[in-house]
């Protein structure tokens, strides 16, 4: 069995049973989290033969920052209780494997621990009806080298789980989810998200940082375009993992026409949702993502085998996207174009 395939079930032995299914779990009846990765495997290739690959390379920038590989850590909350180290111990092995990582807006490190890792990261947030406490959360942020700002926009209200039994919120204390604020104090009222967004939040991210801005969360062209008319420099297609709105677009099917939309603009289009081999990383590659992120196989790694895990499961996705660079006849992830890719006519 390959490694990867055996992570979740070394970290569900670990974990706490609420834990574990609080890192696996999609919202409602939990069609859009069960179909991400289905959505990846129903494309295949047409690959070209009789062309030079004896060099091929999966190193690349995003946002202009260098890693060796197109496949980034998303950003997802509560890693304290995967491993005690927490984002710190995460980002350690992103920093080993040359990637970068998203740091969750509910985070159980802070950012200077963070920092201190050497790994690119880039600040996800949630804005907070009480702007002041995103206001503090960004200036920590830059003062700790954030490299961007993702605006998650998916959530203006939290996905609903169908839980019963223990649930994770038991397990948690304050220092897991909010190491980056003074939580008490704040009301429960100040730290709702807000369900007000408009894009002119793009501009104000930006100009509040000085830093480039990602929207996180974006499945329409049109919704892709009125971001970028907005200032982002990014967009990440996803459907949160299947934890926001169930029936949701699977984020590999979305890819296209988000692609499309902008193309031509400069802005860099990330994908994520149900990457768990080198040949999904290959198809959203060709279909035009600049790179992709992993939620869960991540924390299934942090919790594994902690930094080294995390690193492993990265350097072990490059090179099957290295292999399958090869077989596709092309060698290196600029050169891809959507030709190579095509639904499945079965
Ligand atoms: C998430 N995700 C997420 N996204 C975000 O913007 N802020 C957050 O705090 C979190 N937290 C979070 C926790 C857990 C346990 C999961 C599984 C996911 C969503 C995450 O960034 C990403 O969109 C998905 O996880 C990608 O799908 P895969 O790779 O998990 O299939």
């Amino acid at each position: 069995m390959r490694w990867i395939d055996g992570l979740e079930a070394t970290a569900a032995e670990r974990l706490p049973a609420a834990v574990h299914r609080y890192f696996r779990q999609g919202s409602a009846g939990g069609i859009s989290a069960g179909e991400a990765v289905t959505a990846w495997s129903s494309y295949r290739f047409r690959p070209r033969v009789l062309t030079d690959v004896s060099t091929v390379g999966t190193s690349t920038t995003v946002l202009g920052t260098p890693v060796d590989g197109p496949v980034l850590v998303a950003p997802t909350t509560l890693q304290r209780l995967a491993d005690p180290g927490g984002e710190a111990a995460m980002a350690a092995g992103v920093a080993t494997a040359r990637s970068l990582l998203g740091v969750s807006s509910n985070a159980g490190t802070t950012y200077a621990e963070i920092g201190a890792t050497g790994a690119p990261w880039w600040l996800q947030i949630y804005l907070t009806r009480n702007r002041d406490i995103t206001v503090r959360m960004l200036d920590a942020a830059v003062a700790a080298g954030a490299r961007a700002v993702v605006l998650t926009a998916d959530t203006p209200v939290v996905g609903r789980k169908e839980d019963d039994g223990p649930t994770v919120w038991q397990a948690v204390g304050p220092g897991d989810l909010r190491a980056n604020l003074d939580a008490e104090l704040y009301s429960d009222e100040d730290l709702a998200k807000a369900d007000d967004l408009t894009p002119d939040v793009i501009g104000w991210l930006g100009e509040r940082t000085g830093l480039p801005v990602v929207v996180k969360g974006v499945l329409r062209g049109d919704d892709a375009q009125r971001c970028v008319a907005a200032g982002a420099a990014g967009l990440i297609v996803s459907n949160h993992g299947g934890r926001q709105l169930d029936g949701a677009i699977a984020s590999a099917h979305a890819l296209p026409e988000v692609v499309e939309a902008v193309a031509g603009t400069g802005t860099e289009v990330y994908v994520d949702g149900g990457i768990r081999r080198g040949e999904h990383v290959l198809a959203a590659l060709a279909l035009g993502a600049r790179a992709v992120f992993v939620g869960r196989p991540a924390l299934w790694a942090l919790t594994a085998d902690s930094s080294a895990g995390v690193t492993r499961l990265l350097t072990d996705l490059y090179a099957e996207l290295a292999h399958a660079l090869t077989l596709v006849g092309v060698p290196h992830p600029d050169d891809l174009t959507p030709d190579l890719v095509v639904p499945s006519p079965l």
